[in-house]
């Protein structure tokens, strides 16, 4: 399976960047399998200038197909509109808008009834991690978000690493991988062993080779270092071969 490399370019980009970045993304040759998540409005332009090989994700969904939800949208219209892909749990959501473990469950469900592939992020607090915490937090994010017909990607993001410049050392990326790796396998015996868990949080050109040649790492969740193409085809040329 190739390394995945997504981006996610938060409430970020504006709509004139679209066919640059497009354009950049089709010069370039990439091994690792790429997916470009900018936000709502821009999933249509980007749809329509993306190359072929580079999929497209959203940033949420709601829980439900359609309905009385004002300012949400649903997973069925993604699909809809070209998105293969949806970030959901992220730690920015669950702590700008209160979103549960069971939220983001029910999201995944949607997700998954809509024909996306979900992106579920997982990740401890610096004070669960120094605390002794980060593993059992992260195992409990996982048995609560994810429902019992889950197939897809995990992101593991400590939340002290996103955005900060700063991130765990290599032994604690894979430990916690291996832990990932094991409460999936334990939990859904078929597609567990095989789910890719990508690594998010202050990855970056320079970083990127060190951390994804750390075992169980299959890829890699970009925030600050994907808004430039040529720093996330960076990321992505720093991908093993496979
Ligand atoms: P960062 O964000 O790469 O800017 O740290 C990662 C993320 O939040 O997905």
């Amino acid at each position: 399976m190739p390394f995945i490399i997504a981006g996610n370019f938060k409430m970020n980009g504006v709509l004139a960047g679209v066919q640059p970045y497009a354009e950049a993304l089709k010069a370039a040759e990439s091994k690792a399998k790429l997916i470009i998540c900018p936000p709502f409005p821009l999933l249509p332009a980007f749809a329509a200038a993306l190359p072929a090989t580079t999929a497209l994700g959203a940033q949420d969904c709601h829980a439900r197909p359609s309905g009385a939800h004002t300012g949400d949208v649903s997973a069925t219209l993604l699909r809809e509109i070209g998105a293969t892909h949806v970030i959901l749990g992220h730690s920015e959501r669950r702590a700008d808008h209160g979103e549960t473990n069971a939220d983001v469950s029910a999201k995944v469900f949607a997700a998954l009834a809509a024909g996306l592939i979900p992106i579920v992020c997982v990740g401890e607090t610096e004070p669960q991690r120094d605390a002794g915490e980060a593993e059992d937090i992260v195992k409990t994010q996982l048995r609560h978000s994810l429902p019992e017909n889950f197939t897809g990607l995990i992101a593991y993001e400590p939340i002290w690493a996103i955005g900060t410049g700063r991130t765990p050392t290599p032994a604690d990326i894979a430990a916690m991988h291996a832990a990932i790796r094991a409460a999936l396998t334990d939990s859904f015996p078929a597609t567990g062993p095989a789910t890719p868990i990508l690594y998010g949080g202050s990855v970056k050109p320079e970083n990127a080779a060190a951390i994804l040649a750390l075992p169980q790492v299959g890829g890699a969740l970009v925030g600050g270092a994907s808004l430039k193409a040529a720093d996330f085809l960076a990321i992505a040329a720093a991908a093993p071969a496979v």
